[in-house]
């Protein structure tokens, strides 16, 4: 199985990850949440500066807990986008500098896909499945702080997208209604804490695009109700509570409706959930009742008859921006020689698409 080292450093995550085929065997994550907080979101070239003070101390110490050292890698691999471009630039210029000064072959990831392929990503522990047993075709569900979007995966590299968001992206909506609430950046996690404390169904916020026959999302009508209402009156701790938790759900519900819709029309053997907000366990159990719910959903494997399963990443650091997810899809890469020969060739992207 191929040893890559893996960066990516497209937002204000600095990650390097070494992986060996689908194994997880060092995910070292720099977080610069602290440095952005002040500003209440990503500033890109102070994301920039702290990706550069960080990158080379992330690549020892995933090098140093994988007990290995460059000799022994059989590629490197680095985020092209989408991503903020000084961020990414910083990422991919420390990528070609290792394969240039250890000849190592270059893979180029789109970060998208690396969530989209997150739930592929194993444990590194005695018993290793080396064989992919995924069942295509497969329906991912990708929700993070950039983009939330539904994809059919024929195969691995084939995608198609069915819907996505025409505005915010989930996660966006959750941080920036956590700001109105002053809950910090980013509020994702701190919402889902303050969700538990609260009724989901204290405040009703309206759906929105149920008219619509597509699987297309939109979060900013969501954000502009919760506007109006935090503009109206103070609330009190256990208003706020209730606020992220109506709030919370009224995304979560809307993503779930369109799922549905999704089921009614695509037919489909398993399900994926990647990116930050998959981290969140309301979502997860939302998903599986909306699964749970279409009672003529099987796999098209008659032999078992097995309903449609939900795969989320094995732990919650794959949820969010990591380098080990960037691994996964280099390593599908690497097997079908979908390496950069000249390294002048690899540049960031950083409005990169899926398809
Ligand atoms: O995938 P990610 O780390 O970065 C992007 O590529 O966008 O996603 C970050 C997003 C943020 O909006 C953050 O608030 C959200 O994921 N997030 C969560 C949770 N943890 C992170 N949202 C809801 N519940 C969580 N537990
Ligand atoms: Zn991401």
């Amino acid at each position: 199985m191929p040893v890559i080292l893996s960066i990516d450093t497209s937002c204000d995550e600095t990650s390097v990850a070494v992986t060996q085929g689908l194994v997880v065997i060092s995910n070292v994550i720099a977080s610069q949440v602290e440095l952005h907080k002040k500003f209440g979101g990503v500033f890109p070239t102070v994301a920039k500066q702290a990706h550069i003070e960080n990158i080379d101390a992330c690549i020892l110490l995933a090098l140093k807990k994988a007990q290995i050292d460059f000799a022994n890698l059989d590629a490197i691999a680095v985020t092209q986008g989408p991503g903020l471009a000084p961020a990414l630039e910083v990422g991919i210029n420390k990528a070609k500098q290792l394969a240039e000064k250890y000849q190592k072959p270059l893979i180029a990831v789109n970060h998208i896909e690396g969530h989209l392929l997150s739930p592929l990503a194993q444990r590194n522990g005695k018993i290793k499945k080396q064989q992919l047993t995924t069942q295509f075709p497969v329906l991912s569900i990708i929700v993070s702080g950039g983009h939330t979007q539904f994809v059919l995966v024929t195969d691995i590299g084939q995608y198609q997208i069915l819907g996505l968001t025409i505005d915010d992206a989930a996660g966006e909506a959750l941080d920036k209604v956590g700001r109105m609430l002053d809950l910090g950046y980013p509020a994702g996690s701190v919402i889902e804490e303050f969700a538990k404390k609260g009724d989901p169904n204290k405040i009703k916020f309206a759906l929105p695009m149920t008219t619509t026959k597509d699987f297309n999302l939109s979060f900013s009508g969501l954000k502009t109700q919760a506007r109006n209402l935090i503009e109206k009156k103070q609330l009190n701790k256990q208003e706020i509570f209730d606020f992220a938790a109506s709030f919370q759900y009224a995304v979560f519900r809307h993503i779930c409706y369109k799922l549905n819709k999704v089921l009614q029309t695509e037919k489909i053997n398993e399900i994926w959930l990647g990116g930050g907000v998959a981290a969140n366990i309301t979502l997860r159990r939302m998903i599986r009742e909306t699964i749970g719910n279409h009672k003529n959903l099987l796999t098209r494997n008659l032999k078992t008859q097995t309903k449609v399963k939900l795969y989320t990443p094995f732990e919650k650091k794959l949820c969010g921006d990591n380098a080990a997810m960037i691994g996964v899809v280099a390593y599908f890469k690497f097997i079908n020689k979908n390496t950069i020969h000249n390294l002048n060739q690899l540049d960031r992207i950083p409005r990169l698409n899926l398809t």
